[in-house]
């Protein structure tokens, strides 16, 4: 999505080593969600820019004295008078930032996400199905498990609309990386408690960074998507949660959903080897996705 930046504040301000230009300006976000405003603060400096505060609208609770327009005007007031005191470490000190991590998920052409905690449980035997799909399909796929991952919880701070990315720097980056570039992702889940276990919950909730970014500059399009589930109980309204978590996710972070495997009933069945023709239609499944997946294309 394009946004036009309107300038709402501009002011010189001399110092010794010569005169600092700040700026402010204004987007309207409301393309992504109704009423955002994103405003951006600049310190320019002999016409280069040397420093930037981003702040959005919704990252202020309605309890919150400031919104985001002061809260950039007091950001430019506070560099005003750190030119004004002429510390030495100004402006330096505006743009250090601590290292990243080194943490790494090597891509794959398929990334597949396994809810379950347990790692040899019936969500296992289906992904193991998948993976030798893929193999017998010529690619690559790599399994991610949410719960041996150090990832933080969303707190709905708005910050990733400032610059298309989060403000935790923890094993989401790496996930983030590794579906940016894949084909074909697989959400492998079980039912907890009628929705997705808590380490997957979280996993989709930080997902929102990556909407963000999809959001502020273009994304890749032509990724698929595929939903595994399997339930203890029997029926098939115990997938209503999952459905209505996975679906939208997909939407959301531009994968267009090509196919869903639902088997219900394991607590009678024990494991879903024993359901006749679902290991077929998984690897068929993972086939037909991947040959649609096969004009995907890059943006930007
Ligand atoms: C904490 C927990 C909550 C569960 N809640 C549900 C439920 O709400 N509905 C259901 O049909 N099965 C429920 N189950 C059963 C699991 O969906 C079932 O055992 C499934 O096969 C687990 O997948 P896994 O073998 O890959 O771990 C629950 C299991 C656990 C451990």
């Amino acid at each position: 999505m394009e946004f036009s930046e309107c300038p709402v504040f501009e002011k010189e301000v001399e110092s010794r080593d010569g005169i600092f230009t700040l700026t402010i300006t204004e987007e309207d976000m409301s393309g992504i969600y109704p009423g955002m405003i994103r405003y951006t603060l600049r310190l320019f400096f002999r016409m280069r820019e040397i420093a930037v505060f981003r702040t959005n609208t919704y990252e202020y609770t309605p309890t919150d004295p400031l919104d985001a327009k002061g809260a950039a005007l007091k950001k430019a007031a506070e560099w005003e008078s750190g030119i004004h005191a002429e510390i030495d470490s100004f402006p330096a000190s505006l743009s250090q930032r601590p290292a990243p991590r080194q943490f790494d998920i090597p891509g794959a052409e398929v990334i597949i996400i396994q809810g379950s905690p347990r790692a040899d449980g019936n969500c296992s035997i289906l992904i193991e199905w998948a993976m030798e799909s893929v193999l017998k399909s010529g690619g690559h796929a790599r399994v991610i498990y949410p719960h041996d991952m150090d990832i933080r919880p969303c707190i709905g701070c708005y910050q990733c609309y400032n610059t298309g990315t989060c403000t935790f720097d923890d094993d989401m980056s790496p996930l983030i990386a590794a579906v940016r570039s894949c084909s074909l992702l697989i959400i492998c889940t079980p039912v907890y408690t009628n929705t997705v276990p808590g380490g997957l919950k979280m996993v989709i909730d930080r997902f929102q960074a990556y909407h963000a970014e999809r959001s502020i500059s273009k994304g890749v399009s032509g990724q698929k998507g595929l939903l595994f589930s399997v339930a203890g109980r029997e029926g098939t309204e115990h997938f209503r949660c999952i459905t209505s978590v996975v679906v939208p996710f997909f939407q959301n972070i531009g994968i267009s959903g090509c196919g869903q495997i639902l088997v219900d009933g394991a607590d009678r069945i024990h494991d879903v080897r024993k359901v006749a023709g679902l290991r077929e239609k998984v690897e068929s499944d993972v086939r037909k996705c991947l040959s649609g997946a096969a004009n995907r294309s890059a943006g930007n």
